[in-house]
């Protein structure tokens, strides 16, 4: 007990420390020394998990594209993919005095109040990845979730020439993006012979994906594809039919194009295709550095995708339509 309150109080001292200005490394005028000068800004960065690759490389974005501009600090939160604990994580922010929020939320619902309660008081705050309910936030930045499953629908109906038997593995169905890859898949597939005979939520997460993979094949003699909301999904579902001995019956279709997972599987035939999901880190950056220098920026900003196959995996994918593509 003595403990953990010792270490509450040391997190949150170096938390205030760094509101009240971090300090970053930069460059001195001959390029060679290090030089340590205090940042302007603090940025405080709450994810909602740090277990998957698509999350860990976020991150990795962010601090990339950070360590570029020394008036900014970024102070790194980790939600161990825990609602309540992300709740917690965002007022703990607010009461630090961070200039600027940048939250990419486990769930809609829960995450609403606390990042309504920052914006109103005047913080700053960009929401990544997943959405929140309402309006009450600075700047939503993401892919278009409804395009890329509207676009994996159309994929799949062409690849099997409008009729065969399919698996859906969702994501977390409270998540924005779980639900916008399920509505935009269904619009895609609207009016071809498909048919859903298996479909169930497996929460982003590989193992869940690969159980409810399991039961799949246990029920079904015959499943031609399984549409995953996820790379770490549609991997758990081949590793399910590797392991009945029916993955080469089946394809496997994922989503965010990961260079060393989704597009490593395309090159490894695991999956027929993965469907970009940028991770908005770099962009996140460059849109909080606009709002601390008091520009206006768009409420929403839309990144744009592509979907990689083994015919074009060499070519660098190709842009979906539907989606924004770069300009
Ligand atoms: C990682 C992840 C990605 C997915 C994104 C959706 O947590 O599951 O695989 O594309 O979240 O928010």
């Amino acid at each position: 007990m003595k403990n953990s309150g010792t270490m509450m109080l040391v997190a949150a001292a170096i938390l205030s420390a760094a509101a009240c200005g971090g300090r970053s490394k930069e460059t001195g005028p001959a390029g060679g020394t290090a030089v340590e000068t205090a940042a302007r800004w603090t940025i405080g960065m709450s994810q909602c998990n740090l277990g998957e690759p698509w999350r860990v490389q976020m991150n990795q974005d962010l601090k990339t594209e950070a360590a570029l501009h020394p008036e900014i600090k970024v102070v790194f939160k980790d939600a161990q993919n825990d609602s309540l604990r992300q709740r917690a994580q965002i007022e703990e922010f607010i009461n630090a005095g961070v200039n600027l929020v940048i939250v990419s939320p486990k769930e809609a619902a829960p995450l609403t109040p606390p990042v309504a309660a920052a914006f109103t008081k005047g913080l700053p705050v960009i929401v990544l990845d997943r959405r929140v309910l309402g309006d009450q936030y600075t700047c939503f930045i993401g892919g278009d979730n409804k395009s890329i499953g509207r676009a994996a629908g159309a994929w799949i109906v062409r690849r099997l020439g409008g009729a065969g038997k399919i698996v859906e593995l969702k994501g977390l169905m409270t998540s924005t993006p779980g639900q916008d890859r399920h509505t935009g898949f269904r619009e895609g597939i609207a009016g071809a012979g498909l048919e859903i005979v298996f479909e169930a939520d497996m929460k982003w997460l590989e193992p869940e994906a690969r159980k409810e993979m399991e039961s799949a094949l246990s029920r079904f003699n015959k499943i031609d594809l399984v549409y995953a909301h996820n790379d770490p999904g549609a991997h758990g579902a081949f590793l399910a039919a590797q392991a009945a001995g029916r993955e080469k019956t089946i394809a496997f279709v994922g989503i965010d194009a990961l260079p060393y997972e989704g597009q490593a599987y395309v090159r490894q035939g695991i999956l027929e295709a993965s469907f970009e999901y940028p991770t908005g880190g770099k962009e996140a950056i460059l849109t909080a550095l606009d709002i601390l220098n008091g520009k206006a920026v768009p409420k929403d900003i839309t990144l744009p995708s592509r979907v990689f196959t083994k015919d074009n995996i060499d070519r660098g994918g190709e842009w979906i339509s539907g989606a924004k593509t770069p300009q």
